[in-house]
């Protein structure tokens, strides 16, 4: 990094403490280690895609993922599996959910079953229950549309091993292509559990006493929302605004149809009586405006003492995450984000905040000079209408971080490899709608940097691959 543009209150902080992991080669594939993130988590090796079954329990953080073992690019689809007590440090543990005769793990969620209204466990010791999609490749190839359907396992081992339902599938298909990703949660109003489905392009919402018997309640969003591309990854939970104004927010991935081409994870905010879902607007909104964060859902059963609502997102995006240029791993996810809904003068938003714990791997610095390696964090103060900061390295390569009082924007036109894909060079703009810049947290590692604005109004999150370290 050299020259930043904008000089006042600059505050950076390095990190500390964190190398990478050693790693596993899966192919025959030039070594790209220099990409590798030190601090987001990445899997060991193979593909990664979407973060599933994000639940707590007991003192643990569980981060299933869309995973192939066996491969750089996307396949089988598996459940990987990391546990960490801090969303900071990831623990690799053996794979949780592996393909069988129904079909590939497609994404899903999870959730403690404190009631045990399955039956599965007890109330001292009550299942972790994951619900998935399970896409059958064969009714893929045979070109029917009814070839996903949705199938519940069980762990009473803390996520270690598990069992697969044996009166899977849950809820069949109802002849339509697109049926998946289904996030339950325990509604503690209405005392059953509910459940939001991506259903083409819309959501369907159901409720069940027992996660195996489920009702169709309602659809929404046909008509309301961003429909640049088909509805994934739906997530739906009650947050309360600044003010104690409870308030629902949903979030739908989409892909291709996001603000900066491609995949998109946008959010709509209204009320839910447990079975229909009302908005209180048609404004189009986004979790993040970068190019690179989709399929992002929250943690279910955060203790009420913690009361967070913490989100992690796939740092990538469809339009070229099976060919950016790392070979032994692909993907990283974002950083953990806690997800805050604050009534503005600008209307509604939901503020998306690094998570304190992420304090625990920088260290304060004051001199520009102490900044070394790819890895760090920049944290700018200003009252400045316009201003910017460029990373660069000894051979040109730059990426630059601009703002003026309308948009901030992301330039990766010449941040090293880019040509990889037509679409990946490319300035990357988020309109400011009204917010003023006072201050940007700009979180870079290796190869992604993500700007908060005023620690969490904007996001942008965007991938980079310089060709020689940052300098
Ligand atoms: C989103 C997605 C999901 C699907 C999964 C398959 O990225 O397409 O809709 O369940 O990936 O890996």
């Amino acid at each position: 990094m050299r020259n930043p543009t904008l000089t006042i209150g600059l505050v950076l902080t390095i990190l500390i403490g964190c190398t990478p992991k050693t790693q596993e080669s899966v192919v025959e594939q030039p070594s790209d280690s220099q990409y590798r993130p030190a601090y987001h988590f990445t899997p060991e090796s193979g593909w990664m895609n979407d973060p599933n079954g994000l639940v707590y329990y007991d003192g643990e953080y569980h981060l299933f993922y869309q995973y192939y073992p066996d491969s750089n690019v996307w396949g089988p689809m598996h459940w990987g599996h990391a546990v960490s007590t801090d969303l900071v440090q990831w623990e690799h543990l053996p794979i949780a959910l592996y393909p069988d005769s129904l079909g590939y793990i497609f994404s899903g969620s999870a959730a403690i079953d404190w009631k045990n209204t399955t039956g599965f466990g007890t109330e001292e010791n009550p299942a972790m229950v994951a619900m998935y999609t399970y896409h059958d490749p064969i009714g893929e190839r045979n070109e029917t549309v009814d070839f996903q359907y949705q199938g519940i396992a069980y762990s009473l081992d803390k996520g270690r091993t598990w069992t697969k339902y044996n009166g899977n599938p849950v809820i069949p298909n109802p002849w339509i292509r697109d049926f998946r990703d289904p996030k339950v949660s325990w509604n503690s109003e209405t005392e059953e559990w509910n459940l939001i489905l991506a259903v083409k392009d819309h959501v369907n919402l159901y409720t069940s006493p027992d996660l195996k018997e489920w009702t169709k309640e309602s659809e929404f969003g046909a008509d309301l929302g961003a429909h640049g591309g088909v509805w994934e990854c739906p997530d739906l939970f009650k947050l309360t605004d600044q003010n104690g104004v409870a308030k629902w927010v949903m979030l739908v991935s989409i892909n291709p149809g996001g603000p900066q081409g491609g995949s998109a994870t946008q959010y709509f905010i209204g009320d839910f009586d447990g079975s229909v879902f009302t908005p209180m607007d048609s404004v189009i909104r986004w979790v993040d405006y970068g190019a690179d964060n989709y399929a992002g859902v929250t943690f279910s059963d955060v203790p009420k003492e913690d009361g967070r609502r913490l989100f992690i997102g796939w740092m990538s995006n469809w339009q070229y995450a099976q060919i950016v240029p790392t070979y032994e791993w692909r993907s990283a996810m974002t950083i953990p984000r806690e997800l805050v809904l604050q009534n503005t003068d600008v209307g509604y938003l939901l503020r998306s905040i690094p998570v304190i714990e992420m304090k625990s791997i920088f260290s304060e610095q004051t001199d520009l000079a102490n900044v070394s390696g790819s890895s760090f964090k920049l944290e700018v103060d200003t009252d400045s209408e316009q201003g910017g900061i460029t990373l660069y390295n000894e051979v040109g390569d730059s990426l630059s971080i601009l703002f003026d009082e309308n948009y901030l924007s992301i330039n990766r036109e010449n941040a090293g490899l880019v040509n990889f894909s037509e679409v990946f060079p490319a300035i990357h703009r988020a309109p400011l709608n009204g917010i003023v810049i006072i201050s940007l947290d700009v979180y870079v590692d290796n190869s992604s940097v993500e700007v908060f604005v005023n620690n969490g109004d904007l996001v942008m999150t965007d991938l980079f691959f310089f060709t020689e370290p940052i300098s």
